[in-house]
């Protein structure tokens, strides 16, 4: 992205940036998001960063530079930064207190969970990473992402978009579905429905004899996305990440809590496996579905589209970070508004193109 390119604002939140696996200590890989070029890192005392790959000296490609103990080392004249983005060492002779203050890069801070590295948009933490509470003994799957081109808040707003489901999924939605909200970082829906033996998955459903689901999906920060198969031991976590404004990136992994005695365990492992090629066969319908949207509010139905329009002004209302660190709560990685005093009536007048 040049420097001239507009900044754009993202829901301060923890996003998905590469697989723990991905990044050995003294590794450093190059990862885009939010329209930027990162450099993310793992430093030799196990310490996480992912800063701007451009270095705020005269701009060389943090990425192909080199560990050295805990600092992240530019190739070009090899000032030294921390995981917090602060230069640390300028080699050329000068003493820590001739470092300017400006010598910082923009960076995430960062922690790993279910075998993801996340970073945090914003200059601290505003929500813990969300994690399923059951399952503190747990096995997950391997990661697997999946790229789109599409806005990343069109798959949060898929997942409470009741008519897809069946159009879709051939899950047909029975009875009301509970929307419940525990803080403003946070959007959660409950229902029931009932499964065609369509996918995969639902064959197999099928086959054990569950011609019904029980779903409860919480949404935190407008990305993580926990999926919760009640009834089941199947927990699945999507995380969402905007490449750019307009492409995707989505690390799906499959969560079981341990139960039963040891023996169990290589059912266990190979259950977590099986149900995550299951997901990722699920959710490569709704990327087929989504991809290329050209997204817009526009004939809204008010009772079909309810979910999904309440999960959008959620969004809407998150707090909102550029990677530069400049606060924003205008939303400027969308491509229409939603009329909030009356949401089934988007008009064509309410479409502000960024
Ligand atoms: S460009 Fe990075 S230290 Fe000079
Ligand atoms: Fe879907």
């Amino acid at each position: 992205m040049m420097r001239s390119e507009q900044q754009h604002a993202f829901p301060r939140s923890w996003y998905p940036l590469c697989r723990s696996t991905d990044l050995k200590r003294g590794q450093i890989i190059a990862r885009h998001a939010f329209g930027h070029k990162l450099a993310v890192f793992r430093t030799q005392q196990n310490q996480l960063g992912a800063v701007d790959s451009r270095c705020c000296h005269i701009g060389a490609d943090l990425s192909r530079g080199f560990i050295d103990d805990d600092f992240l080392v530019c190739p070009l004249h090899n000032w030294a930064y921390d995981v917090q983005g602060k230069c640390q060492r300028i080699p050329c002779g000068r003493s820590q207190e001739e470092i300017p203050v400006r010598a910082k890069q923009p960076a995430l801070y960062c922690q790993e969970h279910y075998g993801v590295v996340y970073g945090f948009l914003g200059d601290s933490p505003d929500f813990p990473l969300p994690y399923f509470p059951d399952t503190e003994n747990y096995i997950a799957s391997n990661v697997r992402i999946i790229e789109f081109d599409a806005p990343y808040e069109m798959a949060g707003a898929n997942s409470f978009d009741e008519q897809h489901l069946a159009a879709v999924h051939r899950r047909q939605v029975i009875g009301e579905q509970q929307i419940t909200s525990l803080s403003p970082n946070h959007f959660a829906i409950e229902y029931r429905a009932n499964v065609a033996p369509h996918t995969l998955y639902d064959k197999f459903l099928h086959l054990i004899g569950k011609s019904r689901v029980h779903m409860a999906l919480d949404c935190w920060g407008g990305n993580l996305l926990l999926f919760k198969h009640i009834g089941t031991a199947n927990q699945m976590i999507i995380s969402l990440l905007p490449v750019n404004a307009t492409q995707s990136r989505a690390f799906i992994t499959t969560v079981l809590a341990k139960r039963g005695n040891r023996l169990l365990r290589p059912f266990q492992w190979s259950a977590v496996r099986l149900l995550n090629i299951f997901t990722m066969l699920f959710v490569k319908q709704d990327v087929k579905a989504l991809q290329d949207i050209d997204f817009a509010f526009t004939t809204m139905l008010p009772e079909a589209d309810n979910t999904m329009i309440k999960w959008y002004q959620y969004w809407k209302r998150l707090p909102r970070n550029t990677l530069t660190g400049s606060n924003s709560t205008t939303v400027k990685s969308v491509t229409s508004t939603v009329n909030e005093s009356n949401p089934t009536s988007m008009k064509p007048e309410n479409i502000a193109q960024i």
